[in-house]
């Protein structure tokens, strides 16, 4: 029997949005969220890390969870303008988002990094989205499954568990481009995925194991993306900013 895996639906605002943003978005998802009865997704918001506070009050008790999109590898010490997995954890958070692509390309993030942070995160008590994806140039090159295997491989923390650990199949060619994977591309990788995730994690971990797509979701095409057998959600950045799409991707899942 197919296991069920609850869809999470999460939000990457990256460096988006000011106070007054943020209580518009979390504010309008909180009310949503508080009419709904027994959603079938798990809802999650990763701002900009100084509103994480702001929006951790602003969706108290709404069932609604909080995230960072970064975090150090240290708990403490002299790492200026860094942020400890262990304050995140102390302010509220519920996940950390690690190893995004623009962390990777912008901050020259290796999967080495990706790891460590990762497995801080676990250890402060945090769930944590690791993010893997090919370019397009490795995608034309036919490398799209073996660097995909690759990352997922070096990224994963070591104590990584069905609940403590989700993924982000995010293709760089389709983050913030408009470009879309094709169910069918999306699927394959997923599949993938998941074959990995059994091997490293024993099947029935790696089968409960939620494999989120990421890159260009909208309201228009997320109810097909995420009814693929092996996609578990997703990490949407530019439709996660407006309360009205967010949550109509929410309820395709
Ligand atoms: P877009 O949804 O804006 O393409 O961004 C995806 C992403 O990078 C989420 O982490």
């Amino acid at each position: 029997m197919a296991v069920k895996r609850k869809p999470l639906i999460a939000g990457n605002w990256k460096m988006n949005g000011l106070t007054k943003d943020a209580r518009a978005l979390a504010g309008g998802l909180a009310k949503r969220m508080a009419k709904s009865k027994s959603p079938a997704f798990e809802l999650l918001i990763c701002p900009p890390a100084p509103l994480l506070d702001f929006c951790v009050n602003a969706v108290k008790g709404s069932g609604i969870k909080v995230g960072a999109q970064d975090c150090h590898t240290a708990e403490a010490g002299a790492h200026t303008g860094d942020v400890s997995a262990s304050l995140l954890r102390d302010m509220g958070c519920g996940y950390v988002i690690v190893g995004h692509s623009e962390r990777r390309s912008n901050h020259g993030e290796t999967d080495k990094l990706v790891r460590a942070k990762a497995e801080a995160a676990l250890t402060a008590g945090l769930k944590v989205i690791v993010c893997i994806g090919e370019t397009l140039k490795q995608r034309n090159a036919g490398l799209t499954l073996n660097v995909n295997r690759q990352q997922l491989r070096a990224s994963l923390p070591a104590g990584a568990t069905a609940s403590n650990t989700v993924i982000a199949y995010e293709p760089v060619w389709a983050i913030g481009t408009g470009k879309v994977a094709t169910p069918n591309q999306a699927q394959e990788v997923h599949s993938a995925i998941r074959k990995s995730l059994k091997r490293k994690m024993g099947a029935s971990e790696g089968d409960k194991t939620r494999v989120l797509y990421g890159g260009s979701m909208n309201p228009s095409n997320a109810a097909e993306l995420l009814h693929l057998p092996d996609v578990d959600g997703g990490l949407i950045g530019g439709a996660s900013l407006s309360v009205t799409d967010f949550w109509t991707i929410a309820d395709a899942a």
